[in-house]
């Protein structure tokens, strides 16, 4: 990448739900150090929540709840920008030109969409279907340079790019956008349902029972962790042995990021043991961090008015760094 853009990171999270520890350990987690190293950007993305119906009065809760579950993560409102996307106009207005730049072929291939839309594709929302174009557009309004994301969320960012590479050549502007990176979190990139080790551990899935909440009480983590499946076999003796164990994998995993371990360590600490004891264990190392970020929460919850006004100031702030990207891009493309 040209050394002409200077790092900017952002990332975003959907307002759909509680937020899980799928979401903490693949994203939030691996915001904060960004923080002290470059321009950070975190936005609840309110107008990807409502490809898929939601209850307006549960939404508006869940947007500060984001923002509450930001700040109570470690994200600082002084030195990150935290808001919600509509109330950045720039984005929705930068998607419509996007939309005329992507083609449909790439759309058709993205995975998340058929996933979401599932059998029943005709009777998907339109927005469904044009979300990663959105997604480009909340990237490249502020000329992205990194996106840290969970596993789930790469071939968007691919897509983005792509967006932005034929931006630039169509436009003849051959350096205007960034060719924005994805960044992987090392070990949890995709964190695994408790109940099945082959699906995504999701704010939106059925059963609660699936995922932990970041605003779950220690007795529900503890319950969680004793209920989630496992398998017959003994207890792995070396990496290799987690192989073809999807459940056990995923539990593993999440005590290496937790704790921040290697794979190689969990495998070593739990090969003695059995499944209580790594599952005892996980509970304790969960509510360690989970615990505060919950309490913290909470607090935040009760003071909608700071909340408001963090998410205010800052679509202010982020206004000003989109509308000028905009007035340039309406140039290019000829609006004015
Ligand atoms: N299970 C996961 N493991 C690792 N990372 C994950 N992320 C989500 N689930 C996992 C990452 O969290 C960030 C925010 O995700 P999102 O809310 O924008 O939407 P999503 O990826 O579709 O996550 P959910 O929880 O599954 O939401 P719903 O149920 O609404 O679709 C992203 O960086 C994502 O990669």
């Amino acid at each position: 990448m040209s050394d002409v853009f200077k790092k900017r990171i952002f990332s975003g999270v959907q307002p759909t739900g509680n937020l899980t520890l799928g979401n903490y350990l693949g994203a939030l987690k691996n915001f904060i150090p960004y923080q002290e190293t470059a321009e950070t950007l975190f936005c609840i993305v309110d107008q990807h929540a409502i490809t898929v119906p939601q209850d307006p009065i549960q939404l508006k809760s869940s947007i500060r709840s984001v923002a509450a579950a930001f700040i109570a993560s470690g994200l600082d409102p002084n030195k990150s920008l935290i808001f919600n996307q509509s109330r950045v106009p720039q984005h929705a207005q930068l998607a419509w030109i996007l939309n005329c730049v992507a083609r449909i072929g790439w759309l058709n291939r993205m995975t998340q969409f058929k996933d979401k839309a599932g059998k029943n594709k005709e009777n998907a929302s339109v927005g469904l279907y044009t979300y990663p174009v959105l997604m480009a557009a909340d990237i490249l309004l502020y000329k992205t340079t990194h996106v840290p994301v969970g596993e789930d969320q790469r071939q968007h960012i691919e897509l983005a790019r792509d967006v932005a590479i034929k931006f630039n050549l169509d436009y003849a502007k051959y350096s205007f956008f960034p060719e924005p990176q994805t960044i992987l979190p090392p070990v949890a990139a995709r964190i695994m349902s408790l109940r099945d080790g082959t699906a995504k551990m999701s704010k939106s899935d059925s059963s609660d029972m699936s995922r932990i909440n970041l605003n779950d009480d220690n007795d529900l983590i503890a319950q969680k962790f004793k209920k989630a499946k496992t398998d017959l076999d003994a207890m792995p003796q070396t990496i290799q042995e987690l192989e073809g164990r999807a459940e056990v994998k995923n539990l593993y995993t999440i005590f290496a990021s937790l704790t921040d371990i290697t794979l190689q360590e969990v495998v070593d600490k739990f090969a003695d043991t059995n499944f209580s004891l790594l599952k005892e264990a996980l509970t304790e190392v969960t509510i360690q961090k989970v615990g505060p970020i919950r309490h913290q929460m909470n607090k935040l919850m009760t003071d909608s008015t700071y909340l408001d006004e963090v998410m205010e100031n800052n679509a202010n702030k982020a206004q000003a760094l989109a509308q000028p990207v905009l007035d340039d891009i309406y140039e290019i493309v000829g609006f004015k």
